[in-house]
């Protein structure tokens, strides 16, 4: 059998799709990407050995948390800034062993902990950036024979609904080396017409994603805020080997 990879490129496709085209994760290896900055973030945390990340739906949900978990940090943003009351923002630069190794962290971020929330249902969730793509395709293939239905689909988070170009490249470069292995162990795969696109759009920048995450809307408001270093930090391929995964509503290493 192929293995199917899908990418869908907005949450809205998730959201608003109908009949047929319902998507339905909880028989398949979902994968979410938030280059900038969530999943870049969290990934980085984990590598940094931090306990535990307990994503949170808003801001209020998260103070609840820190209620039942008063040990742990509150972490993320709104528009991109830290939250009035957090410990930490959303710069994966702030989530330093020194800072976070061995502690539990309570995240909520405008659309990462959205594009989650759709899909926590999945067989298996990953969370994946450009840091941690190799690291990510490795985990997905080997645990394809847990998946009831051979089928990898990715989701870009995105900003309050609408396309990111930085995340469909991420997801691109993703399915390229998807791609890639699946040759290498002569396994047939079958790209929808989200995942060839991806692949297209990847194929375009691949050569100097920094570039593309200046000059994307995100990284442009990003580096307004003085955060350019952190667009130079998510567009490192393969510098961390970690991958989050998504499981029982918590995020950690499994
Ligand atoms: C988000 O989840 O919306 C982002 O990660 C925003 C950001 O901090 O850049």
């Amino acid at each position: 059998m192929a293995l199917k990879i899908d990418v869908v490129l907005s949450v809205g496709e998730v959201e608003f799709a109908e009949g047929e085209f319902r998507l339905d994760f909880s028989r398949k290896l979902a994968i979410v990407v938030d280059v900038l900055r969530a999943t870049t973030t969290i990934t980085t945390a984990l590598a940094n050995n931090a306990h535990l990340v307990i994503p949170a739906r808003d801001i209020a949900q998260a103070f609840e948390l820190f209620a039942q978990y008063p040990q742990a940090l509150l972490c993320g943003e709104r528009n991109g800034l830290i939250v009035d009351g957090f410990h930490l923002g959303n710069s994966p630069r702030d989530y330093t062993a020194e800072r976070i190794s061995g502690r539990t962290l309570i995240f909520s971020t405008t659309n990462g902990t959205r594009a989650l929330n759709l899909v926590g249902g999945a067989k298996l969730l990953l969370l994946a950036c450009f840091n941690n793509v190799s690291a990510v395709v490795q985990k997905a293939l080997s645990n394809l024979a847990s998946i009831p239905e051979e089928e990898i689909i990715m989701l870009c988070s995105g900003k309050l609904g609408r396309f990111c170009i930085e995340d469909a490249v991420c997801c691109g470069c993703l399915t390229a080396n998807l791609v890639a292995c699946c040759k290498q162990i002569s396994k047939d795969i079958e790209l929808t017409e989200g995942a060839k696109t991806a692949v297209e759009l990847y194929n375009m920048h691949k050569n100097d994603l920094l570039s593309l995450l200046i000059s994307c809307q995100h990284g442009h408001y990003l580096t307004t805020l003085g955060l350019l270093p952190d667009l130079e930090y998510a567009s490192k391929v393969n510098s961390i080997s970690t991958v989050p995964v998504f499981f029982n509503g918590n995020i950690s290493l499994l």
